[in-house]
């Protein structure tokens, strides 16, 4: 098994459940067109705020049934936005009137989804913007937030001290870190520094615009098992990497290390509710991200954008329940998985993920072999002598399995090394599931 990078978290857990749910709410859901539709369309406060934090009103939250939807899913921990880039909180904070509280919601919405989540047996994650467009202390600089091209940028800088920003920064962790009971991941987003000097938060935001140091410290004494992110710019004290919309080609690794690493994706582009958009991923794109992470060694972050009135829309409930559906039959190629011993090469079109503690080896058909009468062969090389039973994982049907045939003169059985392999025998017609999986057992 690889070995990855020790951080001083608690990723146990983390590398077990490897499926998880992102929730981006904040009063974005209102515009319905991208979490950062302020930065985009130039937003001030004062617009934003008479349009979405004056009506932001969410009759229909019930977070018990956005939690039933993520359990029936598989997923085992979520990571809410406890506040996004806009500088909204959900929950009541001491340190700000910018709040649920203060909405026509008229309450925190942060506690009672802790509590829904926690009671299906889910881990809790906070996402945290350290990036605040809302805080008169936040410096605005000329790379992002809606101020950035304002042509009295240094006149709206007067009297701005991002230490300032930064102590409230650090009490609202504090709070977060010790009013919601145990909390499993700190998600922190993001830091982009001004190379040229750090300390210029008029040009970029580095770790100095956040005390990230100090900062990661309390972090630490308050809540030392915490699965913490990468997103400081800390050089180290992270426990995951975090790529982000995209599926990394191998096991992520840094300075030639492997290390645990969550990939977060969303359904169709944004991260909060957009109604618009029209490139949702279907059910089998995404069960097929969850298993090439799984595949990699990692986890997937599998975000929602609820709607302004709070509930999920009914394209993410779609595929979420699909999820759930595959996952009923075949989670147990995706818990406690993680990336197949060497030597064990994936066959064509197939992902192998592998539990070592059961020594079961699972193949992910993503595309399903044709050819013979009654089955289709799927070549495996490298598992030659090392597998002791072969089935379909869907229904536990036994699968024959047959040593390589050589088909002269009409090409070879495979193309590699022919002693080190073997066949498994799968019916012509697909089984009818998403994804088929073989389930291997290893000797
Ligand atoms: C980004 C975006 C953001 C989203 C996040 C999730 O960096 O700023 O809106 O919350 O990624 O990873």
């Amino acid at each position: 098994m690889l070995e990855t990078l020790k951080t001083p978290g608690d990723t146990s857990w983390f590398t077990h459940d490897r499926f998880g749910l992102f929730i981006h709410w904040g009063l974005y859901a209102l515009g319905a067109r991208h979490e950062w539709l302020k930065n985009n369309e130039k937003i001030t406060n004062e617009v934003y705020d008479e349009k979405y934090f004056k009506r932001f009103d969410p009759d229909l939250y019930d977070p018990n049934l956005w939690a039933k939807a993520a359990s029936g899913a598989g997923m085992k921990y979520f990571v809410i936005t406890t506040k996004h880039h806009e500088g909204f909180c959900l929950w009541d904070s001491k340190h700000t009137d910018y709040k649920a509280t203060n909405t026509p919601a008229k309450r925190d919405l942060l506690s009672p989804m802790v509590d829904a989540f926690r009671s299906r047996d889910m881990r809790v994650g906070f996402y945290h913007s350290v990036i605040d467009w809302h805080h008169p202390h936040y410096v605005i600089d000329d790379r992002i937030g809606p101020y950035r091209t304002a042509e009295n940028k240094d006149e709206l800088n007067k009297g701005r001290d991002q230490n300032k920003y930064a102590d409230y920064l650090h009490a609202q962790v504090r709070e977060l870190l010790t009013q919601f009971g145990k909390v499993d991941v700190l998600w922190f987003d993001f830091s982009y520094p001004f190379k040229d000097n750090p300390a210029d938060h008029t040009r970029g935001k580095s770790k100095l615009a956040w005390r990230s140091e100090e900062l990661y410290k309390m972090i630490r004494e308050l809540a030392p098992h915490i699965m913490l992110d990468d997103r400081l710019d800390l050089p180290d004290g992270w426990d995951m990497k975090t790529p982000e919309q995209f599926q990394p080609r191998e096991w992520v690794t840094v300075n030639g290390q492997p290390v645990v690493w969550e990939g977060c994706q969303t359904f169709s582009g944004s991260w909060g509710y957009h109604r618009d958009e029209q490139s949702w991923k279907s059910t089998e794109q995404l069960i097929i991200m969850l298993i090439d992470s799984v595949s990699k060694g990692g986890n997937l972050l599998l975000n929602v954008g609820p709607t302004a009135r709070g509930e999920f829309d009914e394209r993410a409930l779609e595929r979420l329940n699909g999820i759930g559906e595959w996952m009923r039959r075949h989670s147990r190629s995706i818990y406690g998985c993680t990336q197949a011993p060497a030597g064990f090469k994936a066959p064509q079109d197939c992902r192998l993920t592998y539990n070592p503690t059961t020594k079961r080896m699972y193949v992910h058909v993503l595309s399903w072999p044709f050819g013979g009468t009654g089955t289709a062969p799927i070549h495996l090389d490298g598992f030659r002598g090392k597998v002791d039973y072969a089935q379909l994982l869907n229904d536990g049907s036994e699968l024959m399995m047959r040593d390589p045939v050589n088909h002269h003169g009409a090409g070879t059985a495979s193309s590699t090394s022919e002693e080190d392999s073997i066949r498994v025998m799968v019916p012509i017609r697909k089984p009818n599931v998403t994804v088929p999986v073989i389930e291997l057992f290893m000797k």
